[in-house]
């Protein structure tokens, strides 16, 4: 027998603004991929009671939550127990109750972006030289997976050298040496780069040494849209191949949807209609 939307297990996502979130659909899919009865909705987060929305949705029933900008730091600090990838980078994006009660968060960027490059993309980043670009929330929630995968070093560029010397100080490996730089100063050239700056908002494309790239270098970009990003553009005319993270975007989800449901969907056929979606 179905479940009516009312019998349905309650998830939904948490942001402010909220109205462009993709997640509902990607839910919604991947719970009809693998016959889960979930309800998926969109929530306005308000900026003087998130905790407080968080709790009364659980209190009512709901099972889990994704959590997006700006609430991934306010939704770590009301977590009564944390995954280790999400004390590393100090940012949940999901949530899930406990059957005491407890709130329990986790964070999937990394391991989403990770999946996208090594399984979707067929890269590699096993002894490989990765660049990664910013400091900012996005690039910490990726750096423990990103270490974990095995780079022989990581260089972390950032137009405001402290931070990304601070990322380097707190993830820094003796098997995986972080190291931090300004844009200008990089030297030699790279295997992988990452980019999680967001000036491809504005587009912006943070001032590199076109040494960055060699033959075959891999360029990822973690932002994605209909066009490629400016930084996209600029490793295409260096003659790098790369992509943009809609695959991310989706793998993310597929965590976030394992940690609920125990359920692993098949993304493939989610990121390629998402992808002709947007052409
Ligand atoms: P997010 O959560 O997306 O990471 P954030 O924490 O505000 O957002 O971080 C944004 C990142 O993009 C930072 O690394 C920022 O550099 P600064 O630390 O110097 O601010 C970087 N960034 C934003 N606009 C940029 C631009 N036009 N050129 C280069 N870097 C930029």
């Amino acid at each position: 027998m179905t479940k009516t939307s009312i019998e349905r297990d309650q998830y939904g996502v948490f942001g402010n603004p909220i109205e462009h979130s993709k997640s509902p659909v990607i839910h919604h899919f991947f719970a009809e991929l693998t016959q889960q009865p979930i309800q998926y909705s969109k929530f306005l987060g308000d900026l003087d009671s998130f905790e407080q929305q968080v709790k009364t949705f659980f209190e009512q029933g709901g099972k889990g939550l994704n959590v997006t900008v700006p609430f991934k730091e306010r939704a770590f600090q009301l977590c009564d127990v944390l995954s280790s990838r999400a004390q590393q980078a100090g940012a949940v994006n999901t949530l899930l109750i406990g059957k005491n009660g407890d709130i329990f968060g986790d964070t999937t960027d990394g391991v989403g972006m990770i999946r996208d490059i090594c399984d979707n993309h067929s890269q590699s980043l096993t002894d490989k030289r990765v660049l990664v670009l910013g400091a900012g929330g996005a690039v910490r929630g990726i750096l423990e997976p990103l270490r974990d995968a095995g780079p022989s070093t990581i260089v972390v560029a950032n137009r405001t050298l402290s931070k990304a010397q601070a990322l380097a100080d707190h993830f820094h490996k003796q098997t995986t040496p972080i190291t931090a730089s300004a844009f200008e100063t990089l030297e030699g050239h790279f295997d992988v780069i990452i980019n999680g700056t967001s000036a491809s908002l504005d587009g912006d494309l943070p001032p590199l040494p076109d040494s960055v790239i060699k033959t075959g270098t891999w360029c990822y970009d973690m932002m994605y849209g209909k066009e490629p990003t400016v930084f996209l553009k600029w490793a295409q005319t260096l003659g790098a191949n790369g992509s943009d993270g809609l695959g991310m975007l989706v793998e993310q989800a597929a965590e976030s949807f394992y940690l609920w449901r125990m359920q692993r969907p098949d993304t493939c056929l989610l990121i390629q209609k998402m992808r002709d979606d947007l052409s």
